[in-house]
Parts: structure tokens; C-alpha cells; sequence
């Protein structure tokens, strides 16, 4: 067997949501053996590594993110015997697998969670527990224990009787935190990780894992109420828990990536600097909040695209010059899809409309940055926003909830469903287009969350082997990301487009005589670009049937020149 030695900045991540995937018994539900099947569509496409979001056993509060026992699959997912199989047929493959490690939290279903409330006080010391504010003895639960709010809306702390304490939840009050500080839980969490590693796993995601080590007092914060997220973000000892965990699971120098939550540039540097033994690459969101008003989620803007140059410009430049390592990405199952939001609602499954330039733009800058590419299933094939005509068609526990919070704040049941069909986190979920056909080829039963409408036209049928599809672009980009030096490896500066050129985002790529420009527009108008430097170059690619003109960009034009 072929073993997976890949050097991660040479390789592309596909990211897999399992429920979503492919379904091979007809119950709606994407699973393990449907993975398998499409392995041979994941090898043409040509990516090294599959991310698997979470399929191990979970009462699904939160979409198998709220787990209740991390060492094996939930029967609605397939069997261990299934999950070998994968890795072993992706391995023939050269394909590796990477797991979801969701060690922040458990669900309230877990083993460990259970025993806590059955009175446990080994499991009790695994939580983070606190008494009321204001309670007049046992039993009474008073006031949460400070203002924090949770992720998804609402305290960040919920009373349990059986504790007589409140537990805090930084997601779903069905996710207890793990407390980190206590030595037991860091060495559980590692021997997780070790399970899967002896399994055969190739690397690792690590969920919100920049949220573990909370703030050493945890009091209120001033005003009303806070996100705690940002308030536990990289604290005080996350890195030293970090850094215990790879090595007592003996994952160092496997590809690994964090999610880091409300982060900062100097903590990713620190994550991911090879020297420091913690992980490969981390993945930050700055740059998908520039279409937030006001910075709230659920207030809708158009993208400012000033303020994404900005963000991309920080982090592709300081992760370099600090030696850390980006992984790239525009889409994941958190995200509404970049296509959508971009401007890419025009002539949906056609070349030369909006949908296409748009797709195939956004592709050419994630790919051609510096970092590690992830391809988030079905941006291969331009999967857009689901288009929902109700809420009921919604699944989403956050979502939910936020609807019912526009509606609280006054927005009409029409508008709150506007801002669903721009910012649901299922506009990036539903079902993966394979065909034209009934349930998309995704399913033969009803899915479990709504497919497109468009996959009449946006499907891997209609893709896979057609000159000039998205599919084929991708293909062709990985590929580029495994034979091109200067892609892989070149240093990154940003550029200056030029000020009749404000939604232009322009960056070079250098290496010893080698030299890659990149320009890539947002604007759905043509703009004039200053000199770039390109006289002595040649196009390399650009998503226009046609070559590109000089010193002018089209609507949504990107153009890579090299030397
Ligand atoms: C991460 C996951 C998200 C989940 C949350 C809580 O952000 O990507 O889907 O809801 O963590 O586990």
C-alpha cells in the first residue's frame, strides 16, 4: 500500500460534509460507503487529502459537532468496518483522511457528561461548573454565573439540576465545554486522537481548538452581554495544551489544522510555526465577516472589497513573514457559498455569466495564494445558496435560531428569510449535486436537508470531461498546485491595482528568478489596472474564453501572468 507522505504546502484538501455527501442505502443521509464510492471522482479531480466532518455518534443538536462518544461511527454513518475500508481504498488511491476533532466540547450525551450528573465528581472536575449569581442556597440556580452568550444566541450558561450548577456552553446548550485545565481531560482527549491516528487517519481538523483554554477568572464583561468567543480566544495556555496534545498523540508532522475562532495574526503565526511543534495550518475568518453590517453576522452588506484586500493582505504577509502557514479558503459548512455572495448570481450553470467568472475567480485566488488550498465540496462544481422559499426548509440550529431573533429585533418573517438565504450556514450543507436527476444523485430516499434547485443545470454529470466547466478549472488548478514551484512554495507580496481599480485584488508570487501575477476583480464593471509589471510576461491563465486585454480588467476577470 502506498503510504500518504504528501508535503501539505504542495497539497489540496477536499472537505467532506458527510451528511451531505453521498447516500448509499437510500435514508436521506449521506454516509461512509458513499464516500468510498465517489473516490474514484475525488482521484480524477486530483486532491491529496479529504477532510470528513464529524460522523461519530451524536444526538445531532448541532449536526454531529455535539459528540457523544469520539471513537466510533454512528450506525446512521455506516460501521468501523466501513470507515476501514474508506482508508484503505483512499490510501490505494494516494488519497489521505483527515478527522474532525471536536475536543472543545462533548455533547450533554456523553459518557463523561452523564457520569457528571449521576454524581461523579471525576467527571464533574471534566466540566466547567459554577453557582449562581444571587442563589439563595442548593438547589436554587439564581442568575447565569456572568453575562457571556453562546455562539448560537442566548447565555452561554445552562442550569442542570442533577449538578445544582450551571455549566458553561460557548455553542448549543446541548455542548458543555471541556475544562482543560484539569490534566485527565487533556490526556482523554489526546488518547482520541491517538485512537484514530492507529486506525490509519492521515491528519487531523481540530474544531474551535483555540477556545480550549478559557480565562483564568471568569467574571462579566462590561455592558450587557458578550460573544464569549472572543472573550476565551487564544488564552492564556492555549498553546502549551496544543502543543501536549501532538505530542502525546504522536501526531507531530502529520497535516494538521485548527479552527481558530476570533483569532489573531500573532496566535496563528504561533500555531502554526513549524518550530513550535503544534500544528500545520490554521484556518481564520476575517475575511468572510466584510459583508457583515456593523460586524453583526445577520445584518446584511454588500462585501466591501477594500477591507477583504486588507485582511488578505495581513494575513498572506505577516503568516509568511512570521513563518506560519495559511489554509485557504472561501467555502466551508459554516459559510453561505462565496459564488452567492460574490456576485456570482448571474447565468448559474453557463460560461461567460457571472456564475461562471465568479466561480472561477475566487478559485484562482485561493489557489494561487500562499497556504494550503481547501476545496469545500461542490465548489468544484459552482454549487451556490440553496434559495429557500420558507424556514421550515431550514435545519440549522443557529440558523434557527437567528431567525427567530430577526423576527424579536422586528424584521418581517420575509426579511428574516432573506437574511437565511444569504447567511445560513445551510446554504453551504445542502445535499452534493451529482446529477440532474431526482435528489440530485445524492439520494434515492428524501434528503435530509433540501437539494438545490439548480442542480438540474450545476451537477458533476454535466461537468465532469466538458472543456472549459468549473470541474475542469478545478482540475486544473489543483494540478497547477502540484507541479508549479513558484505556487506552492513562491513568497507573496500584494499589489497595488491602482486607484480606478478599488475592487481589485492584485499579489505577485516570487521565487528565486520565478515570478506569478495575479489579478483577480470584483467589480461587475471593467476597471483600468496600473502597470503591474507584466510587459515581460506571459498569460498563464484566465477565466475569459478570450485572452485578457491590456491594462483593462473585465467584470470579474482574473488573470495569472508568469515569468
Ligand atoms: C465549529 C464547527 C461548527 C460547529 C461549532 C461548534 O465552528 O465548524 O459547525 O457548530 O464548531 O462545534
Amino acid at each position: 500500500m502506498p503510504t500518504i507522505e504528501k508535503d501539505f504546502r504542495r497539497s489540496v484538501v477536499y472537505q467532506i460534509y458527510v451528511k451531505s455527501f453521498c447516500d448509499s442505502n437510500g435514508d436521506g443521509l449521506g454516509d461512509l460507503p458513499g464516500i468510498t464510492r465517489k473516490l474514484d471522482y475525488l482521484a480524477h479531480l486530483g486532491v491529496d487529502y479529504l477532510w470528513l466532518t464529524p460522523f461519530y455518534p451524536s444526538p445531532q443538536k448541532d449536526n454531529g459537532y455535539d459528540v457523544s462518544d469520539y471513537c466510533a461511527v454512528d450506525p446512521r454513518y455506516g460501521t468501523m468496518d466501513d470507515f476501514d475500508e474508506l482508508v484503505a481504498a483512499a490510501r490505494e488511491r494516494g488519497i489521505g483522511i483527515m478527522l474532525d476533532m471536536v475536543l472543545c466540547h462533548t455533547s450533554t450525551e456523553h459518557e463523561w457528561f452523564r457520569q457528571a450528573c449521576s454524581g461523579e465528581e471525576r467527571y464533574q472536575a471534566y466540566y466547567i461548573l459554577r453557582d449562581g449569581r444571587g442563589s439563595a442556597g442548593p438547589g436554587d440556580p439564581g442568575e447565569p454565573p456572568t453575562n457571556w452568550e453562546c455562539a448560537f444566541g442566548g447565555s452561554a450558561w445552562e442550569w442542570e439540576p442533577r449538578l445544582g450548577k450551571w455549566y458553561l456552553h460557548m455553542h448549543d446548550a446541548s455542548q458543555p465545554d471541556l475544562d482543560w485545565t484539569n490534566p485527565e481531560v487533556r490526556e482523554a482527549c489526546a488518547d482520541v486522537v491517538r485512537f484514530w491516528r492507529e486506525r490509519g487517519v492521515t491528519g487531523f481538523r481540530f474544531d474551535v481548538i483555540n477556545l480550549i483554554s478559557k480565562p483564568e477568572v471568569i467574571e462579566d464583561v462590561p455592558g450587557p452581554g458578550a460573544a464569549c468567543r472572543s472573550l476565551v480566544a487564544d488564552g492564556p495556555h492555549v498553546h502549551e495544551y496544543l502543543r501536549e496534545l501532538v505530542e502525546r498523540s504522536g501526531i507531530d508532522g502529520m497535516i494538521t489544522v485548527g479552527e481558530m475562532a476570533s483569532t489573531d495574526l500573532a496566535n496563528c503565526v504561533r500555531y502554526t510555526r513549524p518550530d513550535d511543534h503544534e500544528l500545520s495550518m490554521s484556518f481564520s475568518f476575517h475575511h468572510l465577516k466584510v459583508d457583515y453590517a456593523g460586524g453583526d453576522k445577520w445584518a446584511l452588506a454588500e462585501p466591501d472589497i477594500v477591507e477583504l484586500r486588507e485582511v488578505l493582505r495581513e494575513w498572506q504577509e505577516g503568516m509568511q513573514d512570521g513563518g506560519g502557514w495559511n489554509a485557504l479558503f472561501w467555502d466551508n459548512h459554516d459559510q453561505p457559498r462565496a459564488i452567492t455572495r460574490f456576485g456570482g448570481r448571474g447565468g448559474v450553470g453557463e460560461r461567460g455569466g457571472s456564475w461562471d467568472l465568479v466561480g472561477k475567480m475566487l478559485s484562482t485566488m485561493s489557489f494561487l495564494m500562499k497556504g494550503t488550498p481547501y476545496v469545500f465540496e461542490g465548489d468544484e462544481l459552482g454549487m451556490t445558496n440553496a434559495g429557500y422559499d420558507s424556514i421550515e426548509k431550514y435545519d440549522d440550529v443557529e440558523s434557527k435560531n437567528a431567525y427567530r431573533m430577526l423576527l424579536g429585533r422586528g424584521s418581517t418573517p420575509d426579511e428574516a428569510l432573506r437574511v437565511m438565504g444569504e447567511r445560513s450556514r445551510d446554504n453551504g450543507r445542502t445535499p452534493m449535486q451529482w446529477t440532474a436527476g431526482p435528489g440530485a444523485g445524492f439520494t434515492t430516499g428524501e434528503p435530509w436537508l433540501g437539494v438545490s434547485a439548480n442542480h438540474e443545470q450545476v451537477n458533476a454529470e454535466a461537468e465532469v470531461g466538458v472543456e472549459g466547466s468549473m470541474f475542469e478549472w478545478y482540475r486544473g488548478l489543483i494540478a497547477l498546485r502540484h507541479t508549479s514551484d513558484v505556487v506552492a512554495l513562491g513568497d507573496v507580496r500584494f499589489l497595488d491595482a491602482g486607484s480606478a481599480a478599488p475592487k481589485v485584488i492584485a499579489f505577485e508570487r516570487t521565487l528565486g528568478e520565478k515570478r506569478l501575477v495575479v489579478a483577480c476583480s470584483f467589480d461587475d464593471e471593467p476597471c483600468e489596472l496600473t502597470d503591474l509589471g507584466t510587459d515581460d510576461m506571459t498569460v498563464l491563465l484566465g477565466n475569459y474564453a478570450d485572452c485578457p486585454a491590456e491594462g483593462v480588467l473585465r467584470p470579474y476577470e482574473a488573470v495569472a501572468w508568469s515569468r
